[in-house]
């Protein structure tokens, strides 16, 4: 079976656990079709960075070093690049990969604007490369048996979806503690609850109320918004209705930086998410973007709660596993069977979606700096160059 050849763009928190999990046997989480190879690694800080990358994650010596982005994509050996900047970056780093003729498994939120997120889709259509958004949740084994029991009917049609992804700062009283160049909060990275964490509240709504309609009868919805902002003017606190008015549903995705979802971080707070039809809920425990376990409640059995806890395997040997080796076990898939998307998160979905945070970004009044926002390429641009 050929190897899927990854190279990693940038060695910071998330970079991290991604390549860890790419370490770990496939078997290990009963995968048996799948192989994947970490074959070269980029800073663009400084290629010690990307060697100091290498020991942390436990990486075999054999593995390539870069100290730019550009040699990276440059590298022949390099199939894939997983992109895991700072979301102001990904246009620019996306289409520096697209440019060199590597598929991209890019992290979220996908771009700062939907002009972006289309350019980028465009350009890998062209190109006819490979191309997906890593919102890693929608492949977890919880997220597709969820899917699997809506398309089933098991509530009935599902008229509203509620779901949370906030975080809780420890300062006193509520007060956020970020330093205003905290990558959270700061507008030059594209900072504010929305792209980094509303993205997932988003992720339940539309893989719910969007997702698991059949393609003919999609829309496209209507988005309100109400945002409170931090003293930087990113977002501190944002939430979304949106509104799918031929199916008379709705979906409320909130988030924030101020309060928690789940205030004790045992989930005695109750679910983060709920998937409400007329015969029942379906409850997912949180966090959003790493779910262990769910329950169904049934108008048909008053009193009643199945609850399934979904663990994520352990590689025994590395001591490790996350949850992050489903998305790039499909991306092997897609790219071996010749797919340029993932029909669990296409294209279209991955832009509808950036439209929705366009829309309640401009009503929120939450405004990012050009260089971040253009969806003009640029190799030369500082986001492709680096921060020495
Ligand atoms: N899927 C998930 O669960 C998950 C979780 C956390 C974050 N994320 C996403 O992953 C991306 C990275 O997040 P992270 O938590 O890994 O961030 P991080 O720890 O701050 O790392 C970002 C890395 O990007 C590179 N970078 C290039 N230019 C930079 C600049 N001007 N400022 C800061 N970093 C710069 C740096 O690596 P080099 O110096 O090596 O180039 C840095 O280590 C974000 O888009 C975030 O939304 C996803």
């Amino acid at each position: 079976m050929a190897e899927l050849k990854w190279g990693i763009m940038a060695t910071g928190g998330i970079a991290q656990t991604f390549t860890k999990d790419l370490l770990t046997n496939p078997a290990s989480r009963d995968v048996h079709d799948v192989k994947h190879k970490l074959v070269a690694v980029a800073s663009s800080s400084s290629k010690d960075s990307a060697t100091r990358f290498l020991s942390e994650v436990n990486a075999p010596d054999s593995v390539k070093t870069y100290g730019s982005y550009a040699e990276l994509v440059a590298d022949p050996d390099v199939e894939i690049v997983y992109v895991a900047t700072p979301h102001s970056h990904h246009f620019q780093n996306t289409m520096l990969a697209l440019e060199a003729g590597k598929h991209v498994l890019c992290e979220k939120a996908f771009t700062v604007t939907a002009a972006q997120a289309r350019k980028l889709v465009d350009v890998a259509q062209a190109k006819k490369l490979f191309l997906m958004e890593a919102v890693w949740t929608r492949y977890f084994p919880l997220s597709i048996k969820i899917r699997e029991l809506v398309q089933s009917g098991l509530v009935g049609p599902v008229y509203r979806v509620v779901a949370d992804n906030s975080f809780g700062q420890d300062g006193p009283n509520g007060s956020l503690t970020f330093p205003d160049e905290h990558r959270m909060v700061n507008r030059e990275l594209a900072g504010g609850a929305l792209l980094d964490l509303g993205i997932y509240s988003l992720t339940w709504v539309f893989q719910i109320l969007y997702h698991c309609q059949p393609e003919a009868v999609k829309e496209k919805p209507n988005t309100v918004a109400a945002m409170n902002k931090y003293t930087t003017g990113a977002d501190e606190m944002t939430n979304i209705i949106v509104q799918f008015p031929k199916h008379k549903s709705m979906g409320i995705a909130m988030t924030g930086m101020r309060l928690p979802t789940d205030v004790d971080g045992q989930n005695t707070a109750g679910p983060a998410i709920k998937i409400q039809g007329p015969l029942g809920e379906i409850q997912v425990m949180g966090p959003a973007f790493k779910p262990l376990s769910y329950r169904v409640i049934l108008k048909e059995k008053p009193g009643k709660m199945e609850v399934v806890d979904c663990p994520i395997p352990k590689d025994q040997d590395r001591d490790w596993g996350h949850g992050m080796f489903w998305e790039a076990d499909e991306c092997f898939k897609c790219i071996r069977n010749g797919k340029l998307e993932s029909a669990t998160l296409p294209w279209s979905e991955s832009v509808t979606i950036m439209e929705v945070m366009d829309e309640a970004l401009k009503q929120g009044g939450i405004e990012y700096p050009e260089l971040i926002t253009t969806d003009v390429y640029d190799p030369n641009s500082p986001l492709n160059t680096g921060r020495r």
